[in-house]
């Protein structure tokens, strides 16, 4: 079973396979033996189509199930308190062990849930979704302000990350092309044959299970070294946000749910190339053409509908807009770029795209 040790805080592994909730009885079992009980903080629908998956495992425990919406709207200071409150009231204690069961909203949330609850307790993540192979890595949680996403949240690494890649297998068409995104950004900043294969997968969900894991591991191995190395986003973290600029003020712009995450990334990176005239540009717009990333939103919203945001992103500084160039593929480096080169960029690849999708 692939494993990925990752460096950071104290030391932890994440396992990817098709039977990895075998550990909770094997590798983990001390663990789960030293906590008082077990609460899955799972995504309402991940629970209703999976829990039946997960809690055999768990027989011998003592484990509460508390349901979070699904997706995004798990990420409100509500949900937030409804599980601290839903810890007080089942007698939780520091001993306690929370499993957090969904995509990367919820191990947002119940990531944040963990470091709070008196002043923190342990937790695992059980990714469910492919994008949750970056955010369940890495130890940032998070839930939503009305003035921000993600502007409340700690550093807090979990315990374990156990990724079992059979529960991908339900994930609506959207939900890949979302996850599959932050896999291939992964290539671009490090790795240009594995780019160069994943650029030639055909279909997402035709993959095989060796296939698809190996993708996973290479992603979450990209993501795992470079927060070895900047666990608290000083430098080279920052990185990870290639096509992110231009993804958040597309998230923004068209509200949250309406473009996922991941969609809205590769419309970025594809900007991002651009703007780093890299040759790879074409490639990659046929790739996501082929794919079904909805490339026609970055010809219906001007530049400066989209300007503000990437004015108020919270990675920026002074107002500058900044990117993630890639010159080079493998060869990451923050730019900042004056606004009347980045407005001409844009409308340069609003052209170009106006032609792919002809
Ligand atoms: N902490 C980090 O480092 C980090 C990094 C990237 C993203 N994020 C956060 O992750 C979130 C996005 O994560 P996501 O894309 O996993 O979205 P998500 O958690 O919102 O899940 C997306 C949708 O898929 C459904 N779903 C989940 N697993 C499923 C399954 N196995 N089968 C069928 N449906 C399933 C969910 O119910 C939801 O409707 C955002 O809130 C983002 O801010 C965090
Ligand atoms: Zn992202």
């Amino acid at each position: 079973m692939p494993t990925i040790r990752v460096e950071a805080g104290r030391p932890y592994s994440v396992h990817i396979g098709t039977d990895v909730f075998g550990l909770f009885n094997s590798e983990y079992k001390e663990l789960l033996d030293s906590a008082d009980r077990i609460v899955v903080i799972a995504d309402e629908k991940v629970a209703s189509l999976h829990l039946g998956h997960l809690l055999p495992y768990l027989k011998s425990y003592k484990v509460d199930v508390f349901n979070v919406p699904s997706g995004e709207q798990a990420k409100s200071i509500e949900t937030f308190m409804d599980c601290h409150s839903f810890l007080l009231a089942a007698g939780c204690s520091r001993k306690t062990l929370i499993l957090a069961f969904g995509g990367g909203a919820t191990g947002d949330l119940a990531g944040f849930v963990a470091s709070t609850f008196m002043r923190g307790i342990p937790y695992i993540q059980v990714p469910t979704t492919i994008l949750a192979h970056d955010s369940a890595v890495g130890g940032k949680t998070a839930i939503n302000h009305a003035l921000g996403k993600n502007m409340i949240g700690t550093f807090y690494q979990p315990e374990a990350v156990l990724y079992d890649i059979q529960l991908l297998k339900t994930l609506p068409d959207h939900e890949w092309r979302s996850g599959m995104a932050e896999v291939i950004k992964h290539a671009f900043i490090s790795n240009e044959q594995w780019l160069d294969e994943l650029l030639a997968v055909e279909s997402f969900q035709a993959m095989s299970d060796p296939e698809l894991m190996g993708h996973l591991e290479k992603g979450i191995a990209v993501k795992a070294a470079i927060v070895e190395e900047d666990e608290f986003e000083n430098g080279m973290r920052k990185f990870l946000n290639f096509g992110h600029t231009l993804a958040h003020a597309l998230e923004a712009h068209l509200g949250y749910g309406n473009i996922t995450h991941g969609e809205a990334v590769v419309l970025g990176m594809a900007y991002a190339l651009h703007l780093s005239s890299n040759d790879r540009l074409n490639p990659f717009l046929e790739w996501g053409y082929h794919h079904g990333y909805p490339f026609e939103k970055v010809v219906e919203i001007s530049f400066g509908e989209l300007l503000p945001y990437m004015k108020k992103d919270k990675k920026a500084s002074k107002g500058d807009l900044n990117f993630v160039m890639l010159r080079q593929i493998a060869q990451p480096q923050m730019e900042k770029i004056e606004e009347q080169a980045a407005a001409n960029s844009y409308e340069e690849l609003r052209l170009k795209i106006g032609e792919v999708i002809k």
